[in-house]
């Protein structure tokens, strides 16, 4: 039977809260941030909340005290304290896999007790620490040789999704606390172009390949696994290599077995770590490596922190919840159907697309708990570049453009590299885009200026774009634990609000059985005939008559 406590009373759209807000919305729907700066001058200070190393400055989004009142309330009447409460305790909240999402188990502190199906595992995260700890020093010492007795140079990450996306994302936030004379890749799609991209200058003696796959059944991931080895192999020859320069993170130990990889260098992790919350699991080996063991448990204990002041701080202040609540807002009553996410700070340039899976893949959410229809917009699509990049691209449409999209700017206070003037330019860009996002250019500002009359429409800014702005004192291994953590929670905040799984990814199969069938029909020009539709059997035919010419 499935678990009901978390989908207490109606509907979402029967709410009567939900009610009150489209009711609020009507009247308050067109108000423009400069009317509520005017109306509170301290607006700038009042709107801010600060947690777990984090600064938010949520002034900038057409909210009214009312409107946080409600949406506050909102986030009571659906149970979010439950939630949290369900999440942290180890329940099967995700319900459709009938597993607990307990992400928060890999970053709690020692003496902790987090129980699933009856059994503590914090311990087991411990001992997986500890063995991915020995396992990074003796690479990074030197110690841990390739097969014929080299020193390896090189760390080559291959997963797809969760398996990649945390781990590529950190090494480039992190890069200033990684080894830089040791070379760190990682390989993710099945075109070819990426393995031989990633390997073509390195040798094979020298380097280590870290298989991640939670399933150890991925297809791309399996695939590049396999001309990993062979590639290793055409080198040294000897099969007894792949001990040397395999290791795997998984779940599935017969899967890496078969491989032939030594059970003793596989990590392990657990069906309650989502692919997409794995970045802090043994998915993070290649960080460790990179980081070492002492900065990597301070990203760890950046994530704590802000688990902690999700679970404990008030809603009002509470970082995650707010984010999370402003999205609804944003999306289901102002209509809005994306979030940008705009980095100024060039190491979390990956930090966006980072950010798509975890929020896309949890929040595509079509029905509730229970299998109904949500009724409402569910995930807004998360994007972005850094900034100052996506100035000079993407953000004429922003400032000018006929559709409304929300944006998060991510700063810090104090530049990983000071270079003359530099980061001041960057952070005077971050705090001028918001305000000219926010309050815009009048008609009688331009008429000031001697536009003229024909031109003014072209040059006018209507504002009134609603923007979050994240502060951190410095980029470090804590702050990026933070920074993550607080997505993570703002992303379930809305998929409680919504009453949806925003733990499974069934809607990643579909296209994956399809593959599957089309894989036979290209390799097997006599397969049986082409059971398609007219447009992928005409593409199919296509592809195999230019590609065997
Ligand atoms: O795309 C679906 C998915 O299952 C993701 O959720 C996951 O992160 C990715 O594939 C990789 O899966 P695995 O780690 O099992 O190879």
């Amino acid at each position: 039977m499935r678990d009901t406590t978390l989908t207490p009373g109606p509907r979402l759209l029967e709410r009567l809260t939900w009610q009150e807000l489209v009711a609020h919305h009507k009247l308050i729907g067109d108000l423009h941030l400069r009317q509520l700066f005017s109306d509170d001058p301290q607006r700038g200070e009042h709107l801010t909340a600060e947690g777990a190393g984090l600064y938010l400055d949520y002034s900038k989004n057409r909210v009214t005290d009312e409107t946080l009142r409600l949406l506050l309330q909102l986030a009571d009447d659906c149970g979010l304290p439950a939630h949290i409460d369900a999440m942290f305790s180890g329940r099967n909240i995700n319900t459709s896999e009938k597993r607990a999402a307990l992400h928060i188990a890999l970053r709690a502190q020692v003496g902790e007790h987090i129980e699933v199906d009856g059994v503590d595992v914090v311990p087991q995260v411990y001992a997986v620490l500890d063995q991915m700890a020995a396992f990074s020093e003796s690479v990074r010492s030197g110690k841990w040789l390739g097969y014929t007795g080299r020193v390896i140079r090189n760390v080559i990450n291959i997963g797809i999704g969760g398996s990649d996306l945390g781990p590529v994302m950190a090494y480039d936030a992190l890069l200033q606390y990684s080894r830089r004379d040791m070379c760190f890749r990682f390989i993710s799609n099945v075109d070819g172009t990426d393995f031989v991209e990633a390997t073509r200058d390195l040798d094979p003696e020298e380097t280590l390949f870290i298989i991640c796959s939670k399933t150890f059944k991925t297809q791309e991931t399996l695939t590049n696994a396999y001309s990993a080895r062979a590639w290793c192999l055409s080198t040294i020859k000897d099969e007894r290599a792949v001990q040397r320069h395999f290791v795997a993170v998984s779940t599935n130990t017969d899967g890496v077995e078969k491989f032939g990889i030594d059970p003793a260098n596989m990590f392990v992790f657990w069906d309650w770590v989502g692919g997409r919350y794995s970045m802090d699991s043994a998915i993070g080996l290649s960080t460790m490596i990179a980081i070492g063991e002492q900065n990597y448990r301070a990203m760890l204990s950046g994530f704590h922190a802000m688990d902690m002041h999700f679970r404990s701080a008030p809603f009002a202040q509470n970082l995650p919840v707010l984010m999370g609540l402003l999205a609804i807002w944003n999306n289901n009553f102002l209509g809005a159907e994306t979030v940008a996410v705009l980095p100024y700070e060039q190491y979390l340039k990956r930090f966006p697309a980072y950010l798509q899976q975890l929020a896309m893949e949890s929040n595509g959410k079509h029905v509730t708990l229970d299998g109904d229809p949500v009724g409402v917009m569910t995930g807004p699509i998360y994007w972005g570049e850094p900034g100052t990049n996506g100035q000079h691209s993407f953000f004429q449409l922003m400032h000018q453009g006929t559709r409304l999209v929300p944006c998060d700017f991510i700063g810090f206070c104090q530049p990983l590299n000071p270079v003359g003037r530099h980061h001041d330019l960057l952070m005077a860009n971050l705090f001028a885009q918001t305000e000219a996002l926010a309050f815009g250019k009048t008609q009688e500002q331009i008429a000031t200026e001697g536009t003229p009359p024909w031109l003014a429409p072209h040059r006018m800014f209507e504002g009134n774009r609603p923007t979050n702005t994240i502060l951190a004192e410095r980029l470090t291994p804590e702050v990026l634990g933070q920074l993550v953590a607080l997505y993570e929670h703002s992303i379930f905040t809305q998929g409680a609000i919504w009453q949806i799984d925003s733990f499974d990814q069934w809607g990643v199969e579909l296209g994956k059985d399809l593959a599957q069938r089309i894989i036979p029909e290209l390799e097997d020009v006599d397969a049986p005939k082409l059971e398609h539709d007219s447009s992928t059997k005409a593409l199919i035919l296509r592809y195999r008559r230019l590609r065997d010419e």
